[in-house]
């Protein structure tokens, strides 16, 4: 039975530990004699809500891998570094130090300090396929240009017809991977930029009617009837260049995907609205196309993000417009919301705040 007296020291450092570690930005959580919990961190609290000071740490924390580092850690009293991976209920990823203390509370105590590599491994994951993604999409058309460039060198040598053919085909190709490094490069442009709200008025009327004029040849092709509805004047904070490609896609989007697969055989439209008060302006893009399943929706501003990469490809899409939309828009201080319902067709609304604001 330990005296009073040791029970007074043991409760006086139990309470020195806990500040201590209280200080720390990091996860922490002190392991006593017996692998029970002494003390635990307020991060590690927000981690972990289960692990209680007392508790036994094989009770609390189910994570074999760990528990077994703990026990070698005390075994050997060197320091062991574990990966440890949680699934549920989100998948979350540690990095875990235990390191063997003598002295506190006369046995082995044992510190284990956590580092969350989620974050880290998300931005490491999304740069692995960026890096996929981007390679990938350059490679196709440079190959077809190789094959061009090797058949127009040897079998079709002499051949006028096909000569013709096959640069209009190589015109297309290289036309596509310069729009590609051109929207790569505007992304990183604006992501430089991001901090840096846009300092100039613009009429966001004006942008809407100049891409309406600019699209309508593609409307009139794909037999679309673009609306569009707004006052005479709205006057936001921003980047005119920016804006218009904000509108631009989210027009040719309505019109690629949006007016497609229709069965109702009523001419397709696709509406433009804009409206504002003292609080917000909102844009809206409606269409009445196929819409979009929900599991894709959350998705659709990810890089290179396509529902139907083949469909997308074959319209000259990248799937880095969106990407750029949600990049300027969060520029400009604003918010895309996208709505759809499959079968009925997709509202995507930008939220910008007004001038003055
Ligand atoms: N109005 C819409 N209706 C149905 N699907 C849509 C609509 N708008 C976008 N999508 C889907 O979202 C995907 C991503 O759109 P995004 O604009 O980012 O890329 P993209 O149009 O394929 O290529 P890019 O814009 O780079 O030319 C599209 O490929 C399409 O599958
Ligand atoms: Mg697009």
């Amino acid at each position: 039975m330990p005296d009073a007296l040791t029970k007074d020291r043991d409760s006086r450092d139990r309470s020195i530990v806990a500040k201590l570690i209280d200080a720390l930005p990091e996860a922490v959580i002190v392991v006593g004699p017996a692998d029970r919990i002494l003390a635990v961190n307020a991060p590690a609290r927000a981690l972990f809500p289960t692990l209680r000071p007392d508790d036994l740490l094989v009770r609390s924390l189910r994570a074999p891998d760990v528990l077994d580092a703990v026990k070698r850690a005390r075994l050997s009293s060197h320091a062991e570094r574990v990966t440890w991976l949680e699934r549920v209920p989100v998948e979350r990823s540690f990095e875990i130090h235990v390191v063997p203390l003598q002295g506190v509370q006369g046995e082995a105590s044992l510190v284990l300090s956590l580092r969350d590599l989620t974050e880290a491994r998300r931005v490491e994951r999304m740069r692995v396929d960026f890096v996929a993604n981007a390679s990938h999409e350059l490679r196709t058309p440079l190959a077809s240009l190789l094959g061009f460039i090797e058949t127009l060198q040897g079998p079709a040598r002499d051949d006028t017809d096909a000569r013709v053919r096959f640069l209009g085909i190589m015109r297309e190709q290289a036309q596509r991977m310069t729009r590609l490094v051109d929207d790569l490069l505007s992304l990183s442009r604006i992501e430089q930029h991001l901090h840096l709200p846009p300092q100039t008025k613009v009429d966001l009327v004006a942008i809407l009617r100049h891409i309406a004029d600019t699209l309508a040849p593609l409307a009139r092709d794909n037999d679309v009837v673009l609306e569009v509805e707004a006052p005479p004047a709205v006057l936001v904070m921003g980047d005119r260049d920016e804006l218009l490609r904000v509108v631009e896609n989210l027009v040719e989007n309505a019109i690629k995907y949006g007016t497609c697969d229709r069965v109702d055989g009523r001419p397709a439209s696709v509406e433009i609205r804009l409206a504002a008060d003292d609080e917000q302006c909102i844009l809206s893009v409606i269409d009445h196309g196929p819409g979009i399943a929900p599991e894709h929706i959350p998705r659709l501003t990810e890089r290179f993000y396509r529902v139907d990469a083949r469909k997308s490809r074959a319209k000259g899409g990248t799937g880095l417009g969106l990407a750029i939309v949600k990049h300027i828009v969060a520029r400009h201080r604003g918010r895309l919301a996208i709505e759809s319902t499959p079968g009925e067709g997709s509202t995507f609304t930008v939220y910008l705040p007004p001038e003055g604001r």
